[in-house]
């Protein structure tokens, strides 16, 4: 964390934020090759594409700290983020086909570059 003023006045340790890196969807990938881009393309997972960055981006979280989810672990994470086009499925593959990708990458050495 980065302490940081928020404020025109003077910063006081009571007038500080902490503010913590955030990652968009575009910054996944400038060119759209993230592992979840793709998948997210692969098992053609967008309807309305409303939630998707959302869904993406939650997504990434949990595959930032857990390589190999099970699809009970993918739908505990996920949970909450509601999709009105009923998406949840096609979401649960992509996210399985990312991590998956993900693993052969790493233990091929061919692991992704962000971009
Ligand atoms: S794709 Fe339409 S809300 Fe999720």
């Amino acid at each position: 964390m980065v302490p940081v003023c928020a404020v025109p006045a003077p910063c006081t340790s009571t007038a500080r934020l902490f503010v913590h890196a955030i990652t968009t969807i575009e910054g996944l990938s400038a060119k759209g090759d993230h592992p979840l881009q793709k998948a997210w393309i692969a098992e053609q997972v967008p309807q309305c594409g409303y939630c998707q960055s959302g869904q993406i981006m939650q997504a990434a979280s949990l595959l930032a700290k857990n390589s190999n989810p099970t699809k009970d672990e993918v739908v505990a994470h996920m949970d909450g983020n509601l999709c009105r086009c009923m998406t949840y499925s096609r979401i649960q593959k992509a996210i399985m086909r990312a991590a998956a990708d993900m693993r052969t990458a790493s233990a091929t050495g061919n692991e992704r570059r962000p971009t």
